[in-house]
């Protein structure tokens, strides 16, 4: 048996059986109504033994569901010309998308195994900024500002570049420089309107453990590739990257516990730091998240200090669960205050992991 992580838990590759029910799993709660064109397509994979069979015959990061999904995303990115890129598209209805997928898959064997050998999942979800930058409003309300912002399991670094995005966040009002090439809508409830501007952002740094270079095509490719192509995430993605080629955001490689320490000596001692982690304190075991916390408490003695965060709901005891809870991906976007006292956490809203939809539950707002 192998283990590996996956929304903050350790799971097991259990053969085609466990893998079909990983699909059924994966296409029911995290796709669902937000993703139905993938919910159709996991529903038939996990009924299909030779799609199975091939995804069993990959290393244990091969074989997420969205591993597989994204390797097929791949190929019609790179201009497989299958009636799936119309579906893809949105140009012809989902309901041929099982066989069509089946037979991108099937007559791509070679290529598809390739890519479920080389590559795991990937996402760096500019999102998640919609989220971040309200974490980022209280934050400074309570540290001052200009900030410095360091976010750990950064992937490319496309939410460093938070503060160069327009926010739609519907009737609450929009935020951020209106003639942004990347424009991000979240649907915000719970608050009347949003803030007039976000913090000053002096100093910015990202560290990954394998950071996504979009200088390589490929890596780009990769990246858009795990984009799930009915969610209409993908223009602003591709945006983003764009975005981020012209302008590219500072990022090095390191471990965001091990590294933590080294990447906070990079700012100016004098700036109130903000750490930003989106999806990414899942990836630790509970040693590392317990050490994450005690090098930001033993930090925040030395400097004002705060923790932005958004991870499944209950992931992090510091972040209360939300009086709220919508099902699919619901996350908690939480904030901590790191002043040399216990940390006290304030759980700020219950959100859609990638930012679809945020409902603000503190009580502190406006700022
Ligand atoms: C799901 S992605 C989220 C990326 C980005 N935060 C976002 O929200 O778009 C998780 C990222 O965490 C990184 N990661 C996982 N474990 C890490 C660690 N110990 N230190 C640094 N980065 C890590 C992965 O390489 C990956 O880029």
């Amino acid at each position: 048996l192998t283990a590996y992580p996956r929304r903050g838990k350790l799971i097991s590759v259990r053969g085609i059986d466990g893998l079909s029910e990983d699909w059924r799993i994966f296409g029911e709660t995290e796709c669902g109504e937000y993703s139905p064109l993938y919910a159709s397509i996991c529903r038939s994979v996990a009924d299909d033994a030779e799609l199975l069979g091939l995804a069993a015959s990959a290393p244990a990061t091969g074989q997420q569901p969205n591993v597989l999904l994204a390797a097929v995303h791949y190929l019609v990115l790179s201009g497989l010309n299958t009636q799936l890129s119309e579906v893809y598209a949105g140009r012809r209805g989902i309901s041929d998308a099982p066989a069509l997928f089946r037979e991108a898959v099937l007559g791509h064997r070679d290529a598809v195994a390739r890519l479920l050998a080389t590559r795991r999942t990937q996402t760096n979800e500019p999102g998640r900024a919609a989220l971040l930058a309200l974490g980022l409003v209280q934050a400074a309300a309570v540290l001052g500002e200009p900030i410095g912002v360091l976010d750990a399991g950064c992937s490319a670094g496309l939410n460093l570049l938070l503060d160069r995005y327009r926010y739609d966040y519907g009737a609450a009002g929009v935020l951020g420089p209106a003639d942004s090439p990347v424009t991000v809508g979240c649907a915000l409830s719970g608050v009347a309107t949003v803030p007039a501007r976000l913090p000053v952002i002096a100093e910015r740094h990202g560290i990954d453990l394998e950071p996504v270079d979009l200088s390589d095509a490929d890596d780009a490719r990769w990246l858009l590739a795990c984009v799930w192509p009915d969610t209409g995430r993908l223009p602003r993605t591709a945006a983003a990257i764009e975005l981020a080629r012209r302008s590219p955001p500072p990022v090095s490689a390191g471990d965001m516990v091990a590294d933590l320490d080294a990447a906070l000596d990079r700012f100016d001692p004098a700036l109130p730091v903000v750490v930003t982690t989106t999806s990414a304190i899942g990836y630790l075991d509970e040693a590392q998240r317990r050490d994450f916390v005690a090098i930001l408490r033993r930090r925040g003695i030395q400097r004002r200090l705060a923790w932005v965060t958004t991870d499944p709901v209950g992931l992090i005891d510091l972040f209360p669960a939300p009086p709220v809870r919508r099902e699919t991906l619901a996350c908690t976007l939480g904030l901590a205050i790191f002043d040399g006292g216990e940390p006290a956490g304030r759980t700020l809203g219950v959100c859609h992991s990638h930012g679809a939809w945020l409902e603000w539950t503190d009580p502190a707002w406006p700022h």
